[in-house]
């Protein structure tokens, strides 16, 4: 499988303090699915501005070996909140996101109908974001990033906000979505049920005892799909990446 992103030893601190990422180095290959674990406060949510190049590193680098496309954003971020613009429609909102690219008019309009499409929101797309329920938010802020078609899509515990059958949906439509677009995800979670029914690989960052987090584990999910929770294999990963957690927080190692 050829390599989408290759993150080459990446330390990352603010002004003159501590390292809060010490070293991450990992290569995402096309169509992966890979989970991010961790305490909170190592420094997830920082790891993903850098990747997306919201913030530069200390050290490191962040390559994309693929050929560029002008048409296609390398990366799109989705946060936890929807962070929706309440005074555009939300076929505008979608719309916002490809406003840079070199694409016309009705190529803008057809890709934003086709994201809303994909996550089943096409007849939502002339109303307004107060309009929407918490979930119909999160699914535009999903459409406004597959719109711009990214080499990678970089989500930052999108679902957490929701309540758990809004978030069981929402994985079950991510999971369609990721299997439909042929896209890259890094996905960053903070539940490890979440992690292990969605990844192919999950990466535990932690610290061990130096200054700054790095990688502690890394876990392949061989599990076949559909996933069964309530199967031996399923409760048998997460109890190992749970067990490799609560190794780094009772070395006191955790942030
Ligand atoms: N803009 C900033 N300036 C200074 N320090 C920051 C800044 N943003 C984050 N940090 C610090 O970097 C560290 C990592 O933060 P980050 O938000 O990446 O953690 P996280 O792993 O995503 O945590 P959580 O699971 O709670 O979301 C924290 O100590 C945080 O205080
Ligand atoms: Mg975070």
């Amino acid at each position: 499988m050829a390599t989408v992103v290759d993150i080459a030893d990446l330390a990352i601190g603010f002004d003159n303090g501590p390292p809060v990422l010490a070293s991450f180095t990992a290569s995402l290959e096309a169509r992966s699915f890979t989970a991010i674990v961790g305490p909170s406060g190592v420094g997830k949510s920082t790891l993903l501005r850098v990747i997306a190049g919201l913030l530069a590193p200390r050290q490191g680098t962040v390559s994309t070996p693929f050929e560029a496309d002008p048409t296609r954003r390398p990366f799109a971020l989705v946060f936890q909140e929807a962070r929706l613009l309440p005074w555009r429609p939300i076929l505008g909102n979608v719309l916002f996101g490809l406003e840079h690219l070199p694409l016309s008019a009705s190529e803008r309009r057809r890709r934003a109908l086709e994201a809303l499409e994909l996550v089943g929101l096409a007849d939502y797309a002339h109303r307004w974001p107060y309009q929407l329920s918490g979930g119909q938010r999160q699914r535009v802020n999903l459409a406004r990033a597959l719109a711009v078609q990214p080499a990678l899509l970089l989500l930052d515990e999108p679902f957490s906000a929701l309540d758990a059958i809004t978030r069981h949906t929402l994985q079950g439509e991510l999971l369609r979505l990721w299997q439909a677009t042929h896209t890259t995800i890094l996905f960053v979670t903070h539940d490890l049920d979440e992690a292990v029914y969605l990844a192919d690989r999950v990466i535990v960052l932690g610290s061990n005892g130096q200054p700054g987090a790095r990688i502690i584990r890394d876990f392949l999910v061989p599990l076949e799909r559909p996933r069964d929770r309530s199967s031996v294999g399923f409760s048998d990963h997460v109890g190992q990446v749970r067990s490799a957690l609560s190794e780094i927080m009772t070395n006191g190692a955790g942030i």
